[in-house]
């Protein structure tokens, strides 16, 4: 039902016993009034302040570079969005833990020249131990894992959603504090797991209306690379680094990325070798380069035969390029991308089966993704997908007269009691304003009006139950 009709009979009614139209009130203009008055509050101050000579130096209202502050109309699009993790993530039976947001500094100080240990937020604490803020959640989970020890039931599959913080160069959907999403498998060696993380992010995507027209995903396997540098009898241990050098091809000139490889180490005929390596998009080529009975070629191929069974073989292309910028990778690895490539990538991740043990476990086979909240949404805006976030709210119960003050709480407790969202107008005699009420909402909502001269809103109120008002 629309509302102006039925406001407009209570208006001429409450007219008619005398009420003025500002005698009326509602929230949107309430909480002007309040903002309005909270600055005059400011002012005056400031104005006795420098009176008095004690004025303070006005800080910058600004949150610090690359991070952000989520008032309500943000918060209410993220708590949206990690409401949606949860849901998927709940879907595959995953079950959510956390990490501290500061983790010792040696978690992260891998050697292999990747840009993330560069970028750590790094500090001695109190006591004179180095620490840093998380910039992943994947050196966590494996300290947890490593904590927590064989005697918990593998595999263990754990999502998470934290706040990461990594000081970027800022570009489109990169910021120097992020959320990240994170889905784990820990204790399963086979692609099954991979599969099943694929399988979770697609389920995220179309329950967003992303389709694969949209969005792709690009599949790889580091033991292409790996069987490449054992073609040219190339010492594993400087597989990480290679790995981290090739996947800044996207970034710097081919020239440097040449270089670097020669710094550490890599012969030219190499290099070679593996920049062609990297071009290949097909089976066949692969098969051409490394062999058909090659780890590489058997793990990917039985990946894409289990993505059929998924039904998500649509979304996902084989893709030699992708390495993936950490060190700790060691099979397949893949990222997902918007076809219009616009933005950087959405998310990623891939198998770790080293990691544990270089923390000093044992070699635990492990692989999992990350998916950050700030690409996510510039796709969703760039493809116009992303709804309204308003407050939301069941009923407004206000009493008219101070006398009715008690009764008008006892309603809002019983309303609220059966689950519904109750805006109870505390605020002292501030009025809401009629016309506002009737022009700023599209749905009927219940009021509950008290007021003595007026009994016949109580009933209405309570007949009222399904309608939602947006303020
Ligand atoms: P990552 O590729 O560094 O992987 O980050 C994963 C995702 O986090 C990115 O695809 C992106 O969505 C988001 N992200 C990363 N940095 C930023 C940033 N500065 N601003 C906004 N968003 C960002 C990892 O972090 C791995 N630990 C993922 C993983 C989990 N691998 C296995 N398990």
């Amino acid at each position: 039902m629309r509302g102006r009709g039925l406001w407009g009979v209570f208006r001429q009614r409450l007219r008619r016993l005398g009420f003025g139209a500002n005698e009326y009130l509602i929230s949107q203009q309430h909480l002007q009034i309040r903002a309005m008055s909270g600055d005059l509050a400011v002012v005056a101050k400031d104005k006795e302040a420098s009176s008095k000579g004690t004025m303070q130096t006005q800080i910058t209202t600004d949150p610090p570079r690359g991070t952000r502050d989520f008032p309500p109309e943000d918060m209410r699009m993220r708590t949206w969005l990690f409401d949606k993790f949860r849901e998927v993530s709940r879907l595959f039976a995953f079950e959510e833990v956390d990490f501290p947001m500061v983790e010792s500094e040696d978690l992260y100080t891998r050697k292999a020249g990747e840009e993330i240990v560069g970028q750590l937020y790094n500090f001695e604490d109190k006591g004179g131990r180095k620490v840093a803020l998380r910039p992943e959640l994947t050196p966590s989970l494996a300290r947890l894992v490593l904590q927590k020890g064989r005697a918990q039931s593998f595999p263990l599959k754990w999502f998470a959603i934290g706040q990461c913080w990594r000081y970027e160069r800022m570009t489109r959907g990169r910021r120097r504090e992020h959320y990240q999403w994170n889905m784990d498998i820990i204790g399963v060696p086979g692609v099954e797991a991979e599969a099943e993380l694929l399988s979770a992010i697609v389920t995220f995507f179309t329950k967003l209306n992303i389709t694969s027209d949209d969005v792709g995903i690009k599949v790889s396997n580091r033991k292409v690379l790996q069987a490449v540098l054992e073609k040219y009898d190339i010492q594993p241990d400087s597989f990480a680094a290679v790995c981290v050098i090739v996947d800044k091809l996207d970034k710097l000139p081919r020239e440097e990325i040449e270089s670097e490889l020669d710094k550490a180490g890599v012969p030219s005929v190499a290099i070679e070798g593996i920049l062609q390596a990297l071009t290949l998009q097909s089976f066949d080529d692969l098969e051409a380069l490394i062999g058909a009975e090659s780890g590489a070629v058997a793990e990917l191929k039985q990946l894409f035969a289990l993505a059929e069974g998924y039904g998500i073989q649509d979304w996902l292309r084989f893709d030699a390029s992708v390495v993936r910028g950490l060190a700790y990778y060691t099979g397949t690895v893949f990222e997902a991308f918007d076809k219009e490539k616009k933005l950087r990538a959405i998310c990623g991740g891939g198998r770790y089966d080293r990691l544990l043990s270089t923390y000093g476990g044992q070699d635990t086979p492990a692989c999992g993704f990350g998916f950050g909240d700030a690409v996510i949404v510039e796709l969703l805006k760039e493809k116009k997908l992303l709804r309204a976030f308003p407050h939301e709210v069941d009923d407004v119960v206000m009493a008219l007269d101070d006398s009715l003050k008690i009764p008008a709480a006892g309603i809002a407790s019983r309303l609220r009691s059966t689950g519904r969202v109750v805006e109870l107008v505390i605020e002292k005699g501030k009025k809401m304003k009629w016309d506002v009420l009737c022009d700023g909402f599209v749905e009927l909502w219940s009021v509950v009006w008290l007021d003595p001269s007026f009994p016949v809103f109580y009933s209405a109120a309570f007949s009222i139950t399904s309608q939602t008002i947006v303020i």
